[in-house]
């Protein structure tokens, strides 16, 4: 068995990227389609089959070019297009290059470092036609083989891009991984999977094996482009306390911190507006921000995370944890409006990206949870 380590590398370090063109003839998702229909119907519009198409990606991937050179691609690949990456592909000249983290890609990864620095995966280039599941009963007949892997079942698995410390400049870029292994989910058994694939009985391949599954999981990889992850994320309360307007955001469903991720990409902001006695509208009031900032060399922040020579700001809603925010009530105001808003883009890349024309339909910042509270 021949396998191949891949290091999600650093971002720096990525200028020779000599991985050699394997005789490899890696399935695209139509084709596993035939007999896997459910998988590719959830998948196909997921956040994950569309890291490499993914305009926002696309918009950044061209300004970390232009400030690094062609050779920030290399980079970018093992996770954004991790196809491109095994087969040395960094001319996209093969489609499935384009299928961003796509079925032959997961399902012929033999092994996952969580500890890595950053984590690595291998993926076994011998034999594309081995697919690695949670089954070690199946029976796939003459359409591949199979093997049960250990791995594909745990949230280390997803550690391989979702845990990122750049070993230049030690700056954690992401820590979902970490922070759900410091969380109360993770110490009852719920891993990743979880909750981003949940289970249901059925078959794993509906129109060729007749074999019942207690669990079949799903392969939407719901984040928080789905509304209800998002909605039942976080919860919001305002009371007033001595005078002031006392703000409690609690983070109980989620098994990491919020935002979950997002490499410096994604915020989170509390905001109040005030209204006087006849319901109109007083001031708007920023209250606090959750999330993580990068500065770069100059002290520049924010900037992506590419960029990113040390870590400005964190602040993020711990796993299972709450934070109390405090709020002056100005004169006149009888009620108070409080929300959670959720951009998946920082606000600061925002108007750049609108002045380009990106498009940003999947991008519309997303209020989370809301309050009201009346004033005395
Ligand atoms: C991000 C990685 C990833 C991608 C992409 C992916 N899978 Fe999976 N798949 C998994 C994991 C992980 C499991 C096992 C989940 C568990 O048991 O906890 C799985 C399970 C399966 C199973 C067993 C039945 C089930 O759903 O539990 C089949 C069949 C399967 N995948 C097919 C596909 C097909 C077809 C595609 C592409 C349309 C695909 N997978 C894309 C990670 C992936
Ligand atoms: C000709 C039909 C067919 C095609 C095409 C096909 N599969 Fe399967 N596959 C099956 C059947 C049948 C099973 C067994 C289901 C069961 O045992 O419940 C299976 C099982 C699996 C499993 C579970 C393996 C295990 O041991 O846990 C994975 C993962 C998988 N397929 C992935 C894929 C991927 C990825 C592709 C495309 C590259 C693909 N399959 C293409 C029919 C097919
Ligand atoms: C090969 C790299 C890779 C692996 C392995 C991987 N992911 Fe991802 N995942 C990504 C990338 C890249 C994105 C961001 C895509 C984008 O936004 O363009 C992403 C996005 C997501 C999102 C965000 C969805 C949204 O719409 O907000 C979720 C949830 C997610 N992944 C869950 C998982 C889970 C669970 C696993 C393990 C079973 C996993 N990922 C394994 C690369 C990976
Ligand atoms: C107990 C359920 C649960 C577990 C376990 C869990 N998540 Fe999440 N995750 C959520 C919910 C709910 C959201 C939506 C809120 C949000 O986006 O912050 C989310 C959001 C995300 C996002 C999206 C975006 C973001 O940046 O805010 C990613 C990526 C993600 N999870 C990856 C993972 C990975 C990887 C693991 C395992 C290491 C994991 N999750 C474990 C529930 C869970
Ligand atoms: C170690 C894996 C990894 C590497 C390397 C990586 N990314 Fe990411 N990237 C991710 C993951 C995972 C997400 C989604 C995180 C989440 O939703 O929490 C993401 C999200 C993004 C997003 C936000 C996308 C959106 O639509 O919201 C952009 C933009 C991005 N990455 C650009 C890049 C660029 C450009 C490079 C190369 C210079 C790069 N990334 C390298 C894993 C990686």
């Amino acid at each position: 068995m021949r396998l191949r380590p891949v290091l999600a590398l650093a971002y720096f370090a990525a200028a020779a990227h000599t991985a050699p063109a394997l005789a490899l003839d890696p399935r695209p998702a139509r084709v596993c389609a035939a007999c896997h229909g459910p998988m590719r119907k959830d998948w196909e519009s997921s956040s994950m089959a569309n890291s490499w198409k993914n305009p926002v990606f696309q918009a950044f991937l061209a300004d970390a070019k232009s400030a690094l050179g062609e050779t920030a691609l290399a980079g970018c690949v093992p996770c954004h297009a991790p196809m491109a990456s095994v087969l040395g592909d960094l001319k996209f000249e093969s489609p499935i290059s384009h299928e961003g983290v796509t079925c032959n890609f997961c399902h012929n990864v033999a092994a996952v470092d969580p500890k890595a620095n950053p984590p690595s995966y291998v993926f076994d280039a011998s034999d594309p036609n081995l697919m690695r599941g949670p089954y070690a009963d199946s029976d796939p007949g003459v359409a591949h083989g199979f093997v049960y892997s250990e791995i594909h079942t745990k949230g280390d698995f997803c550690a391989a891009c979702h845990e990122h410390t750049d070993p230049g400049t030690s700056v954690t870029i992401d820590a979902t991984h970490t922070r759900w292994k410091g969380s109360k989910a993770a110490a009852a058994g719920k891993q990743c999977q979880d909750c981003h694939m949940p289970p249901s009985a059925g078959q794993a391949s509906p129109r060729v094996s007749k074999m019942n599954r207690e669990k079949v999981y799903a392969h939407t990889f719901a984040g928080a482009h789905s509304p209800a992850m998002l909605d039942s994320a976080a919860s919001l309360q305002a009371a007033v306390e001595g005078g002031r307007l006392k703000l409690t955001v609690a983070n109980s469903r989620t098994g990491h911190a919020i935002p979950g991720g997002g490499g410096g990409m994604r915020s989170i902001a509390l905001e109040v507006t005030f209204f006087d006695g006849a319901g109109a509208k007083l001031s708007a009031v920023p209250v606090e921000t959750y999330g993580t900032e990068f500065a770069d060399e100059k002290g520049k922040s924010p900037v992506p995370k590419w960029l990113a020579k040390k870590v400005a700001r964190v602040n993020e809603i711990p796993a299972d944890g709450v934070k109390e925010e405090w709020c002056d009530v100005p004169a006149k105001a009888k009620k108070a409006e409080a929300t959670l808003t959720y951009h998946f883009i920082h606000p600061a890349y925002w108007a750049a990206l609108s002045r380009r024309q990106v498009d940003l339909a999947r991008h519309q910042p997303v209020v989370m949870a809301r309050a009201s509270v009346t004033l005395p």
